[in-house]
């Protein structure tokens, strides 16, 4: 469009330049000639006015005529046309609007005029283009006649029409450049957009193994990253949910198989001793609690997971949950003969969730005590930095293997499969407490040799008021 608006304007422009210096040439002499003209028409000099007419005119390189005011041809250069009448715009403009001189551009033996603002209007060379130019001729104040000057432009045409038609062909060599273009770019941008939709889809229907190929720059590329990314974190998620739901049902079919043992021995042993029976019953008895205990602790997790559990913030001393505890757990490590330290240096008043932070501290402090032996001691340790508060529970019990420290946050994780189910535990102690310092926006780590004992440190911010 834009190409054409210019092409247009240009033609025109062009078409312009060639004829003012003609058109002005022209008005002059025609001028001119009217002067000379005027008296001999007015005063019936027809011969006087024959010569003047074919002598100038073969100067001029044209016809020249005069007309009358009724439009009459009155004398001719060519001696040609004498009587007949001459309807042209040039004229009519002269002898009915009373203009003094005028010029245009026709095709000969047409009423076909020039107009030099029209692209794609043809220009027909094969026909002749005549300029005429036409001034009044006046006696006395009293316009009596005209005189008309007619010349042949062709050359200019041909310039015009030569210009034209290249206009034309680079027109239309631009218009498919940038059609090509258009479509190559096109393509070129569609191309990796279909590959990623097809990915997406493909993934939809549960395929999460999908990975485009990360090719050109910029958004593409990244959107390809991201979702490789995604893909990969969302293969991930379903391979852990897998894990977990298969370690779950491993750890409630453990104690359903053997309270299923100690069933039987009491339905296929009527003649039991009744101690021996006691005894069985309140085994079955603690594995249903131990039962209890895995399906809260999941019921907690999955709670967690689901991102339902809002923090229940309200403002309460830190250091008063560590004290007490402390000394909740102390029936046990005062059983177990075990030495805990509290060092407190400062109170950490903070706006929290109170029951949550609780188990965090239980769950280690529990930890702590189960896996020190016997006579050990465990050093509890909360101070505050900066806007954080900072809980460590050290114990000298046997420490964590370097190999095992990255996986003891996991769920199920154990360290001794045997041990630890002698000692209860399932492995989601730790895993809870991950979960529920991120959820405050802290962090929790562990700092372990083994065989010399196990730190572990939790950073919680304050967020007061
Ligand atoms: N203080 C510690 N000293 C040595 N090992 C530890 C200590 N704390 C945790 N561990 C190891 O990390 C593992 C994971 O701990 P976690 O609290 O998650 O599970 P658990 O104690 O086995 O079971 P649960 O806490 O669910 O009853 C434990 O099984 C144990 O092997
Ligand atoms: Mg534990």
């Amino acid at each position: 469009m834009s190409y054409y608006a210019v092409a247009t304007s240009l033609i025109g422009l062009v078409g312009d330049y060639l004829f003012a210096d003609r058109r002005a040439q022209d008005q002059a002499s025609t001028e001119k000639l009217a002067v000379e003209a005027a008296p001999l028409f007015a005063n019936a000099q027809m011969e006087q006015l024959q010569t003047l007419l074919t002598t100038s005119g073969g100067e001029l390189g044209g016809r020249l005529m005069v007309l009358d005011i009724s439009g009459k041809v009155q004398a001719d250069s060519y001696s040609a046309l004498n009587g007949s009448r001459v309807e042209l715009p040039e004229v009519a403009s002269i002898l009915v609007d009373g203009k003094t001189v005028d010029y245009g551009v026709h095709q000969l033996g047409t009423q076909q005029s020039l107009s030099l603002w029209s692209f794609f209007t043809p220009i027909n060379t094969d026909a002749q283009w005549v300029g005429y130019c036409s001034a009044a001729l006046t006696a006395d104040g009293m316009t009596v006649g005209l005189l008309l000057f007619s010349s042949p432009i062709q050359d200019m045409m041909q310039r015009l029409t030569s210009l034209q038609s290249r206009m034309a062909m680079y027109f239309l060599i631009a218009a498919a450049a940038a059609m090509t273009i258009a479509l190559i770019l096109s393509h070129v941008i569609t191309k990796p957009m279909a590959t990623l939709t097809r990915g997406i889809q493909r993934m939809g229907r549960g395929d999460l193994s999908v990975r485009v190929p990360v090719k050109g720059s910029g958004e593409m590329r990244r959107m390809a990253e991201t979702f490789n990314v995604m893909s990969e974190k969302l293969k991930m998620l379903d391979q852990s949910r897998n894990q977990f739901v298969s370690n779950a049902s491993h750890e409630l079919k453990t104690p359903l198989a053997t309270m299923k043992i100690l069933l039987e021995n009491i339905i296929y042993q009527p003649e039991m001793d009744a101690e021996v029976r006691t005894d069985f019953l309140s085994d079955i008895n603690s594995e249903i609690n131990r039962l209890n205990l895995i399906i809260s602790d999941l019921l907690t997790l999955v709670s967690m997971d689901s991102k339902s559990t809002r923090l229940n913030r309200e403002t309460f001393k830190f250091a008063d949950i560590v004290t007490d505890v402390a000394r909740r757990l102390s029936v046990v490590s005062d059983k177990r003969r075990q030495d805990i330290k509290l060092q407190i240096s400062d109170s950490c008043e903070m706006y929290a969730d109170f029951a949550k932070l609780t188990q965090v501290v239980y769950n280690i402090l529990d930890n702590a005590i189960k896996y020190t032996p016997e006579g050990g001691q465990i050093r509890v340790r909360l101070i505050r930095s900066g806007r954080d508060a900072i809980l460590s529970v050290t114990d000298n019990g046997p420490g964590i293997p370097k190999a095992d420290q990255p996986h003891i946050f996991d769920r199920f994780y154990r360290v001794d499969k045997a041990r630890s189910r002698e000692t209860g535990g399932t492995g989601l102690g730790l895993s809870i407490v991950n979960q529920l310092v991120l959820m405050h926006g802290g962090s929790v780590s562990v700092q372990s040799e083994e065989g010399k004992g196990s730190t572990f440190t939790v950073e919680l911010p304050i967020h007061q008021g």
